[in-house]
């Protein structure tokens, strides 16, 4: 496997791959590769020819307050999991190589990025967007696939792809959970054994509400209500960020589930602050 940290580096070598006829695939990642990264790449690895997998701390999708400087890495364990999976080529650049001092361009999708994750972080999804971008630049990505577990990150970036005409195709790949249903994250490492114990109650309440919803509640204010209590009851340490109901593709909030709707939920726990959703068809 190919480590590359320079950007110019990196472009020259998907560059060279393309004029050779091979379909480049790029699962973006922050690091600290866990199962839901791994399934990620392993997603990705029978779409293309060579498999590249970014690992970058982006500084500009994390807030003032945000844990930019503690977010969890270990290079070494990231760079054997993705040599284990097959990987082409590993991207691991400083952030002064991918934003020069003077860097001023954004690419941002204002309207999808209102609610939900982006209420309460504001620069986060033009952050995102932003190197999102620079990396299908760099690559010359046919394919990329990211989580829903980021389901909104997901619904900006394929509108960006969408209303930018960039040529790549974008696969979804569904949550990967613990055995107990706590969706996977970096940040998980952050809890507490008392916070880790407790942490399940997120999905569990979730596929409670989606049962209410499919024994024909549709009024989104009541399914929020009543998950709201469940969180009461069974997340006692979780602070609510939000508990909403979206469209899937618009992330607007709506006030009654007609074809479909996608239940999101933000809560705080200690140091973690855990996001998770459902999507109701039907
Ligand atoms: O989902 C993530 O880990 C990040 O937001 C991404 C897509 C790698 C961009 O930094």
């Amino acid at each position: 496997m190919n480590i590359i940290t320079d950007p110019t580096e990196l472009q020259r070598q998907c560059l060279t791959w393309r004029k050779q006829g091979h379909s480049i695939g790029l699962v973006p990642t922050m690091g600290y590769l866990h199962h839901g990264h791994t399934s990620l790449i392993g997603r990705a690895r029978p779409e293309c020819d060579r498999l590249v997998v970014s690992v970058f701390v982006n500084p500009t999708q994390f807030g003032e307050n945000e844990d930019l400087s503690s977010y969890p890495r270990d290079f070494e364990s990231d760079r054997a999991k993705a040599e284990a999976q097959g990987v082409d080529l590993l991207f691991a650049p400083e952030p002064g190589a991918m934003y020069e001092a003077n860097h001023a361009t954004w690419v941002e999708v204002p309207r999808l990025a209102i609610h939900l994750c982006g209420a309460t972080r504001p620069v986060h999804f033009r952050g995102v967007c932003t190197v999102v971008t620079k990396l299908f630049m760099l690559t010359q990505a046919e394919v990329a696939v990211f989580g829903e577990k980021d389901w909104q990150q997901l619904a900006v970036l394929r509108r960006m792809v969408r209303d930018l005409n960039i040529p790549i195709r974008l696969i979804g790949h569904p949550i990967v959970r613990e055995e107990d249903g706590l969706a996977l994250s970096s940040r998980n490492a952050y809890l507490t054994k008392e916070e880790r114990a407790a942490a399940p109650n997120i999905r569990k309440g979730l596929l409670k509400l989606a049962e209410k919803a499919k024994a024909g509640e549709r009024d989104c204010a009541a399914l929020k209500r009543f998950l709201a209590e469940e969180f009461a009851a069974t997340l006692p340490m979780g602070e609510v960020d939000y508990i909403e109901i979206v469209d899937p593709d618009e992330i607007s909030p709506i006030t009654t589930i007609a074809r479909s709707g996608l239940a999101a939920v933000a809560v705080r726990m200690g140091k973690a602050r855990l996001i998770d959703n459902i999507l109701i068809e039907g």
